[in-house]
């Protein structure tokens, strides 16, 4: 278990103000859920009916083959035609779609139009390029407009998409390239975060010497820095989006929208399981355009005069689900920011809310509580009235950040939506909608239609209050396909705990309410400062150095980040523990996963507790480091 919220189970309710209720799209958050028991298969048909479909669906859920689950079999359609040709015939064409600040201040924004024009022309780049339905797209980039734009240009032609975080590096960005088998990456120059430059170019021509497949690097300018371009495989974006390729036959800035059937995979996200290897997570054009854009609508009620801020990157779930494709698909405006919460000053987030005057906020503890760190004047400078919601995700926020997030930033009046879900739902499974009573650090309750429960080791329900496994009972239509290319796996990790249940790989609380309370993970994922990393690729990162024999990675409780990697490394023969040595092991765990797995500390140790069968014991360093009991040892051999 990773870290447990303080929490009273009969904590006070807050309930929505006045004002909130009023504007709530949903009233009655019960009916619905009631309804959608009663008929699940109803209940997302009508929300489906908010889309464009080419063809319609003969079945809304193929339960046939469980655990393949499929949604709305027999249809066609194209998540982008839905996020982007649709409103072009509105008056949404002209409508603000994403507005951007750069961390230097600059200022981007483009209109639905505009924004469906550089896809267009960049769909007809890739294309001119050999790109073609279902080739696997890899994308690396800071977060710039390009971003988004590169994803939807690849969904547009059907090809899939496989966003790399900027934060990682060069081994990570290998395994991934690898296993996706791309042929193509997009990448930047560099980016800026935090007043620095990150080399993105520099990383990925590092790991492209690791790799054989990719034929063509697409590279936009954003920070100017000199970069070696390699003749016949690096091209510049603004270069090739002048040239006729870019365009129609006749000229025009324009380009067909691919009709792709609603189970045709949308994208790959690699994300962090139980070995070293990185497993990527499959998701489809209709099942995931129909639960993230419902998701999303109800969850943060978004309306047309909405700003829309969701601080998450691109380069994981919570950006591809709620910064690029829910709003785009609600027709909504989104704002993106490059760079930094704390750059140059504390205040940025705060300045930008009253600058662009931001309607609702989604972000994550870890952020609140670092921004809480520098005390309440820098956000009472700020005018932040614009606000009337907020929401946060990525592990268990504890209820003094909560608080804080409620009292000085939304003044009191605005309802936090706490939303619980994984790269592997696609979208919010257990949150708050605006009309339901609060209780800080709880996610409150499953959406409609979701059915979750909270079992011990033999899958049977656990008492109001005792902590048990999260697992979720029937299929929703945003759910991941598969692992790419590795169905037993997909089977395996999620299927088999609890026959005909997913199992979400958290442990949670469910107390007298039927509120949710998650605890953490149980498995071999650590969550630092939200971001999902797994104890196997750090460890591998480890012992690729010559001087490491074995490695055993765990997560520790941090204020800050939530939790921080902790690392014990045994070291080959002759080589001599230091302090120099230490820093060097540092150093090349961020330069092959990536700065944000660079472990907080790392001890030297002559050996690490395992089991006769030579598994580490982990949960042993663990209790050890903190000095808690060590539990049952009967399997470890010391
Ligand atoms: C954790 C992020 C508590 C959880 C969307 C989950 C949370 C993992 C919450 C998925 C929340 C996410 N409260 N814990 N509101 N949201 N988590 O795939 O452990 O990066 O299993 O997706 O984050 O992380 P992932």
């Amino acid at each position: 278990m990773e870290s447990t919220p303080s929490h009273s189970q009969d904590a006070d309710l807050i309930r929505p103000t006045r004002d909130v209720l009023e504007h709530a799209l949903v009233k009655d958050r019960a009916a619905m859920a009631r309804a959608a028991e009663q008929d699940l298969q109803a209940f997302w048909a009508r929300e489906a009916a908010n889309f464009v479909w080419f063809n319609g669906w003969d079945k809304v859920l193929d339960d046939s083959n469980p655990p393949f689950y499929k949604w709305f079999t027999g249809a066609t359609t194209n998540i982008v035609y839905n996020c982007l040709d649709r409103h072009l015939s509105t008056w949404r064409r002209n409508k603000l779609a994403l507005i951007w600040e750069g961390e230097k201040g600059e200022q981007r924004s483009f209109s639905y139009h505009a924004l469906s024009r550089e896809v267009c022309m960049f769909a007809n780049v890739l294309r001119s390029m050999g790109v073609r339905k279902g080739d696997r797209v890899t994308i690396y980039m800071g977060r710039v407009p390009e971003l988004p734009i590169a994803m939807l240009a690849c969904a547009k032609i059907g090809a899939i998409h496989s966003v790399i975080y900027g934060g990682f590096s060069v081994e990570a960005i290998h395994g991934r390239i690898e296993d996706s088998q791309s042929n193509i990456v997009i990448t930047c120059d560099g980016g800026y975060m935090n007043g620095k430059v990150v080399e993105l170019k520099q990383i990925v021509d590092e790991a492209l010497k690791r790799c054989a497949t990719v034929e063509h690097v697409i590279v936009i300018k954003r920070t100017g820095m000199d970069v070696p371009m390699e003749e016949g495989r690096d091209y510049w974006y603004h270069d090739l989006m002048t040239l006729p390729v870019a365009k129609t036959a006749s000229g025009q800035s324009r380009c067909e929208t691919e009709e792709v059937d609603a189970e045709h995979p949308l994208f790959l996200l690699y994300t962090s399981g139980t070995t070293g290897k990185p497993k990527a997570i499959l998701h489809t054009h209709g099942g995931y355009m129909v639960g993230v854009a419902t998701t999303l609508k109800y969850v943060f009620d978004i309306q047309d005069d909405d700003r829309f801020w969701c601080t998450a990157d691109p380069g994981w779930v919570t950006g591809h689900s709620y910064v690029v494709y829910g709003p785009l698909l609600l027709g909504a405006t989104v704002f993106i920011y490059e760079g930094g919460p704390t750059y140059p000053f504390p205040n940025r987030w705060w300045s930008l809310i009253e600058k662009y005057g931001i309607n609702i906020l989604y972000t994550a503890p870890t952020a609140i509580r670092g921004l809480m760190r520098f005390g309440e004047a820098w956000p009472n400078r700020h005018d932040l009235s614009s606000l009337r919601l907020l929401g946060t995700v990525g592990e268990p926020i504890n209820p003094e950040a909560w608080r804080w997030y409620h009292r000085v930033i939304g003044k009191g009046a605005c309802p936090i939506m706490d939303t619980w879900w994984q790269t592997e739902t696609g979208m919010f499974m257990i949150t708050p909608m605006p009309e339901t009573p609060l209780k800080p650090g709880s996610g409150t309750l499953p959406f409609p239609g979701v059915q979750a429960d909270v079992v011990d080791e033999h899958g049977n329900s656990v008492k109001p209050g005792e902590e048990g496994y999260l697992i979720l009972k029937t299929p929703w239509p945003a759910m991941m396909r598969t692992i790419y290319n590795d169905n037993e796996r997909y089977v395996e990790q999620y299927w088999k705990k609890v026959p005909g249940a997913y199992f979400t790989g958290d442990s949670a609380r469910r107390d007298a309410d039927g509120y949710y309370w998650i605890i953490g993970r149980v498995d071999d994922v650590i969550k630092v400062s939200g971001y999902r990393l797994g104890t196997a690729e750090i460890e591998s990162a480890l012992v690729s150095h010559p001087a490491v024999a074995e490695a055993a990675a765990i997560g520790l409780p941090h204020e800050v980040k939530g939790n921080a990697i902790h690392a014990y490394v045994m070291l080959k023969a002759g080589q001599e523990p230091s302090d120099e040595l230490i820093a060097e092991l540092r150093e090349h765990v961020s330069h092959e996963m990536g700065p944000i797995a660079k472990p907080e500390k790392i001890t030297i140790v002559p050996g690490l507790p395992k089991t006769r069968s030579g598994k580490i014991m982990r949960r042993v360093l663990k209790a050890r480091a903190q000095g808690l009991p060590e539990g049952d040892l009967t399997t470890l051999e010391e």
